[in-house]
């Protein structure tokens, strides 16, 4: 028999009425707490953004530019992203399980860049993504692509096994060679992504009407960074990315390419957390490559 709460006098705050705040991000209220939960960890609630590192090319390219050794480079970039997007190998093999930031992991693959990209199947199975503990699940749509609807399908499975699991969905809009990267098509994607169930889409920036893209996508778009530019033009595509309502940025050879990543990661989370301007940040990201260079003592 537990022992009686004789404890003085029981407070229930009778003055203070119950939360009934709606969740921080668009779109994403009606979801149970755990994927909610996951959510949290990618996004950060008082910004309401991301910085989420890429470092999956390798489940396509083999060992991209940057990337050759993820054990070496990646440990010291990632307390500085919201979530790491990566694949299973990597997280397994080279990121120490001490990491305490969201984990995003790639749940599509199979062809490599020798083939159709478009011809992916779905390469992970839920169970192992709960095993791993991650905050979210990125499958590629190739809208418009040879194989758009097995695609499209591969998506909705996950969206499906997701929600038994409570792990959200990152929808990631592939622009193949033959598809024109401009609002009208990005629109489309992003639209198709978040209405067949996809909590999170990634997409490209345009500078064209990409506020038309991030209003009809009704849940939170994240930049997808693309090739490598330098770093000023790439911090000035992710402020106008969040500008023009993406909620962050899924950056991979415009970060880790960079002279130093580490600078850049930094410069472009004073853009997507801190509002700090092109300009700035490409400041920030100059200081701190420098003292990064200059001698110690
Ligand atoms: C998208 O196709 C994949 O997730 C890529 O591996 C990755 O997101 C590309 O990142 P970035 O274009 O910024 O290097």
């Amino acid at each position: 028999m537990p022992e009686a709460d004789t404890q003085g006098e029981k407070n229930f705050f009778l003055d203070t009425p119950a939360a009934t705040d709606a969740f921080f991000l668009k779109g994403s209220s009606g979801y149970d707490w755990g994927m909610q939960n996951r959510l949290a960890r990618i996004f950060r609630p008082e910004t309401g953004r991301t910085v989420m590192l890429a470092i999956d090319h390798g489940y396509f390219q083999g060992p991209t530019t940057g990337l050759e050794r993820v054990d070496v480079s990646i440990p010291p970039l990632a307390p500085h992203a919201d979530a790491l997007m990566l694949t299973r190998g990597s997280l397994r093999t080279s990121i120490p399980p001490t990491h305490r930031g969201a984990v995003v992991v790639r749940a599509s693959g199979g062809p490599s860049i020798l083939k159709d990209l478009s011809h992916e199947r779905i390469a992970l199975d839920m169970d192992d993504a709960v095993r791993m503990n991650v905050s979210a699940v990125a499958v590629q749509v190739f809208v418009g692509g040879e194989h758009e609807t097995d695609s499209v399908q591969n998506m909705t499975r996950l969206v499906d096994a997701g929600y038994r699991a409570g792990i959200p969905v990152l929808g990631v809009t592939a622009v193949g060679k033959e598809l024109t990267r401009d609002a009208r098509y990005l629109g489309l994607a992003t639209r198709i992504c978040a209405e067949l169930g996809a909590q999170i889409v990634k997409t490209y920036y345009v500078s064209e009407g990409f506020e038309r893209v991030t209003a009809g996508c009704p849940v939170p778009v994240v930049m997808a960074g693309g090739k490598k530019l330098p770093e000023l033009e790439a911090l000035t595509m992710a402020y106008r990315a969040v500008a023009e309502g993406a909620a962050g940025v899924d950056m991979g050879r415009n970060i880790f390419q960079s002279d130093s990543p580490l600078a850049m990661i930094q410069a472009v989370a004073s853009v997507v957390h801190g509002g700090a301007t092109p300009g700035d940040a490409h400041d920030l990201y100059r200081e701190l490559r420098e003292s990064a260079l200059a001698p110690a003592g």
